[in-house]
């Protein structure tokens, strides 16, 4: 009989759920993606009921319920915090007391009523626990050194691990509030950006800016010669507010912090100082995380290394883990962050708790739900959409499109596990285009102009643009690292080009994605170039599309030319009154 568990991580942010079946992972999914909320943290009732419609099976056939962290030490931590720091905590003390006398302590019960799940099914795992076991046990490595770095979980925000066939050993373990994700969340507010969504744009703006304030920077986060680190106190709120990280002492290290949604140019003026701190606090992360992967290989001598936990999406501090250390593989679980805590907690409750033989590595991220040819083909229908089904000739004419300069909507398979957009829900553009990175974003996407786009590349076509370090195979799969984009491409490549010669690239084998293979393929035999400016199929503060219905709402409202589900071909050209929509909009 198949032993089946299913994964639940909630009520933080990025809520998901996750099916496993004899230690394979057979659906997971982000409850957002069903809710249409970003980072909902809500009980993903949604993905879970698909998840086992995805298995063919009810909640009455679920072997386990492995819940990714434990809420009763969480709360014991949140209490004895609010105690230690009363009265200055009062406002957090009521906001917490709320939210959790309300709610989040009893998860058991609700996951019960909501589920229909039998309350003698649940397992608790630990917050870290389920990082680790999300990134080893989905790894292709038997045996690996594990790294997991958030903001906080029950009380750690730091674990270092040994992953073995025998299972996970936790080797060392650093407490809150000393974090390092939580550190980067107080830059991240500072420089005007919403904290647990922004981290990603502080990297992205670091690339304009000097480390100049790395000295002070390192007053706030203290490195240790061990590669452990602290915080110092004087410098954070976050361990009694809610609603503020940082405090007078840290605006005199660093000056006024930026007004939240304020224009401002990195490259020059108050802009420049803010993306010098943002490369301060960027170096110092570097540094930290290597810090401790050194501390780790050292203790372990295993050559792989696993990292998990939101500050592993990183992607340009893993480039710096994996050059500056001895490790000889770097693998990091796509959905890095909290998300992925429910594919962790179900792989831990099979590989450890019930000890079951270890299931195929996660292979491609198409994990999420899909919608047939014959479903998409009556929405379209029903709607009234003039399309036309190119059958075999999707990947030639989508190829052709992107080569003549069109910006297109990809929708293929099932959608993406994690927060990258991986060739299943995805924009592309010719990133040999050099007017396509200000058109994707002043048209398509809304965005800050700073940001640069990310390409997908033909696996074996890599190395013709980019300079990849050994090792590296696993987090360019998922778009996990940033690297070095070959001097002579730089200027041929402007629009995934970042301002500092760097790329955060998608190497795609036909294994993972044989659709999106294809389209690489060709557009290599049109163009000569097997590489695409890639980008999640989104508007600006909303999920990536789920459903054909989502994607087609946001092609109606942005400057896409074209836009390819399944094998339809939908123009905008040919939707009268359409046609201008995405100019309109701006
Ligand atoms: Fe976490």
């Amino acid at each position: 009989m198949a032993r089946t568990i299913l994964g639940i991580s909630a009520l933080y942010h990025d809520s998901s759920a996750t099916l496993v079946v004899d230690g394979n992972v057979v659906a997971a999914a982000c409850e957002e993606r069903f809710s249409r909320l970003k980072h909902d943290s809500s009980l993903p009732v949604r993905a879970a009921q698909w998840c086992l419609e995805q298995g063919g099976i009810t909640i009455d056939d679920v072997d386990h319920l492995a819940y990714y962290e434990k809420p009763l030490k969480k709360f014991e931590r949140l209490m004895i915090m609010q105690l230690l720091h009363f009265p200055k905590s009062f406002k957090a003390f009521q906001r917490a007391s709320m939210l959790w006398l309300t709610d989040k302590l009893w998860v058991r019960n609700n996951l019960v009523r909501e589920l229909g799940i039998h309350p003698s099914k649940i397992l608790w795992s630990e917050h870290h626990l389920s990082h680790a076991a999300s990134t080893f046990y989905a790894s292709p490595f038997e045996e690996a050194a594990v790294l997991t770095v958030d903001g906080v979980g029950e009380w750690a925000t730091t674990a270092l691990w040994r992953g073995t066939p025998d299972g996970l050993e936790k080797l060392h373990e650093i407490h809150f509030p000393h974090s390092i994700g939580l550190v980067y969340s107080a830059f991240t507010a500072f420089l005007g950006f919403r904290v647990n969504n922004g981290e990603y744009k502080v990297m992205g703006m670091a690339a304009y800016g000097e480390p100049r304030f790395e000295e002070e920077v390192r007053r706030v986060l203290i490195l240790n010669d061990d590669g452990s680190f602290s915080v110092d106190k004087k410098y954070i709120k976050y361990h009694y507010s809610a609603t503020e990280s940082y405090t007078k002492d840290f605006e005199e290290l660093f000056g006024e912090p930026r007004f939240p949604g304020s224009h401002f140019d990195p490259t020059s003026g108050e802009g420049k100082r803010l993306a010098d701190v943002a490369a301060s606090i960027q170096k110092v992360t570097e540094d930290c995380l290597v810090g401790l992967a050194n501390r780790l290989y050292e203790e372990t001598g295993l050559e792989n290394l696993c990292m998990a936990g939101g500050v592993a999406l990183n992607s340009v501090a893993n480039l710096e883990v994996l050059t500056r250390t001895p490790f000889k593989r770097l693998h990091v679980h796509p959905a890095a962050g909290d998300a992925g805590g429910s594919l962790g907690a179900a792989l831990w409750a099979h590989n450890e708790v019930l000890d079951g033989a270890r299931g195929e590595p996660v292979n491609h991220a198409g994990l999420g739900k899909s919608w047939t040819h014959e479903q998409i083909g009556e929405m379209l229908k029903d709607l009234k959409i003039a399309h036309e089904d190119i059958g075999d000739d999707l990947c030639q004419q989508a190829a052709s499109d992107i080569a003549d300069g069109k910006v297109i909507g990809w929708f293929q398979g099932g959608f993406e596990w994690g927060p990258r957009a991986l060739g299943f829900r995805s924009i592309l553009a010719n990133p040999r285009d050099v007017e396509m990175q200000d058109r994707v974003n002043e048209k398509v996407k809304f965005r800050e102009r700073f940001r640069p786009f990310a390409p997908s590349v033909m696996a074996g076509a890599e190395s013709r643009y980019f300079e990849i370090p050994e090792g590296a195979e696993q987090p360019i799969r998922w778009m996990l690292m940033v690297v070095p984009v070959k001097e002579d491409q730089r200027p041929l490549m402007p629009a995934i080009t970042h301002i500092d010669g760097t790329a955060r690239i998608h190497v795609v084998e036909k294994s993972a994605n044989p659709a999106y293979h294809s389209l690489l393929e060709a557009l290599g035999e049109k163009t000569g170039h097997p590489i695409v400016l890639n980008t999640s199929f989104n508007l600006k503060g909303e999920p990536i599309v789920s459903s054909p219905v989502h994607a087609l709402a946001t092609f109606m409202r942005c400057g896409l030319d074209v836009l390819y589900m399944g094998s339809y071909r939908i123009d905008k050209s040919q939707m009268r009154g359409l046609d201008r929509v995405g100019e309109t909009t701006e």
